[in-house]
């Protein structure tokens, strides 16, 4: 470990839809973007947010690394989907030294999978409801998932230096480029193709998030199923219809029907939320994510949760030369989750 001048670490964030990685520098407190890439993930190699393909998502990986001449060292990746689960739960005050110990017991009865498949990390909130009481918000990520993490980056050849989960890199995210007060109740979205990241921060600590399991690629199968043609097909016309070219009258109804479908999830997690906490409402909410750049769907979620769209350089030094600007523009809505994997590791 460095004590002394620049960290640098790079966030390598694997999608079902594209594979995205930056290396950011952090110098006297400022984080600094030296380099960003991106790279569609090879088809049919995910499957419910798991690699089925790791051979070709390998070599994928491998090709992006060399492209954009990014660092091998000190590399970050992300779980997320089905492999995490994450609660919030409430129990008696105790001494923090018998607590993990504790965990393991509350975990069985929360956590669907047997306690030696999981890894358990868990964060004791700021606030709970009952002063005899504590709330501990809990992760468990699946040792399946980690495994495979793992030989990933043997078979990259990268050198791992952490795995974190997506929702909170995109608290991290959102930390390093966002000023607000404790009181804030903020609620985080991020639009990927399979799931949507759901995060809720409370006295600037996660309290609640939820991988939904709706996304871009719910449009494309509404699209795929709508006009009877193949997936491939469905995803040409939907890419076509939000850079606004002509599509069939079909391919827009289509869309914006799934507008509602999504928004219906979306809000069966909030009403989850409010139901089981004494939450009144939010006082911010920010979105990311490629599912953005779905014709309507940023104006759906302005109107209909009032979200700003997250900048993830906001707060950042652009290093990177001259010819990749257009590149960082373009991955405004891509980088969320990669940016906030590295500055996890430098707070
Ligand atoms: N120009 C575009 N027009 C319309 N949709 C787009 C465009 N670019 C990307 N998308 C859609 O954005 C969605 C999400 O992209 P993103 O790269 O953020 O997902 P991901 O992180 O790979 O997915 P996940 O995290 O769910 O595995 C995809 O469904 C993709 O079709
Ligand atoms: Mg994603």
């Amino acid at each position: 470990m460095q004590l002394f001048g620049p960290k640098t670490y790079v966030g390598l964030d694997i999608g079902s839809n594209c594979i995205k990685v930056v290396q950011i520098t952090k110098k006297k407190k400022k984080y600094a973007l030296d380099k960003i890439g991106i790279l569609q993930t090879p088809e049919n190699s995910f499957a419910n947010g798991e690699v089925i393909n790791m051979e070709e998502v390998v070599e994928q990986i491998k090709k992006l690394f060399d492209k954009f001449r990014i660092n091998k060292k000190n590399v970050v990746v992300s779980m997320f989907g089905a492999q995490v689960i994450s609660k919030r739960i409430v129990i008696p005050k105790m001494d923090l030294k018998l607590l993990p110990e504790q965990l393991k017991w509350e975990a069985e009865q929360y956590i669907p999978y047997e306690l030696d498949e999981v890894n358990i990390d868990y964060n004791v909130l700021k606030k709970c409801e009952d002063p005899e009481s504590m709330a501990v918000f809990i992760v468990a990520a699946l040792r399946e998932g980690i495994t495979k993490n793992i030989e990933m980056a043997q078979e990259t050849k990268l050198n791992l230096a952490g795995i974190d989960v997506s929702s909170v890199a995109l608290f991290n995210v959102f930390n390093a480029n966002y000023d607000y007060n404790d009181s804030d109740r903020i609620v985080l979205f991020s639009i990927g193709a399979e799931f949507t990241q759901f995060v809720v921060v409370e006295n600037k600590e996660i309290v609640f998030c939820r991988d939904i399991p709706v996304g871009g690629r719910s449009y494309t199968q509404e699209i795929e199923n709508a006009l009877g043609i193949s997936y491939e097909e469905a995803e040409a016309l939907k890419i076509s219809a939000s850079n606004g070219e002509e599509v069939p009258e079909e391919v827009m109804n289509t869309i914006n029907m799934a507008h509602e479908f999504f928004c219906e999830e979306i809000n069966t997690t909030i009403e989850y939320y409010l139901n089981t906490t004494e939450s009144s409402g939010f006082s911010a909410s920010y979105v990311t994510g490629g599912g953005l750049k779905v014709f309507g769907l940023y104006e759906k979620m302005v109107k209909t949760y009032r979200v700003k769209r997250l900048d993830p350089f906001l707060k950042l030094n652009i290093n990177t030369s001259g010819k990749s600007e257009s590149m960082v523009n373009n991955a405004l809505d891509f980088a969320a989750v990669s940016i906030g994997l590295a500055v996890g590791m430098m707070k």
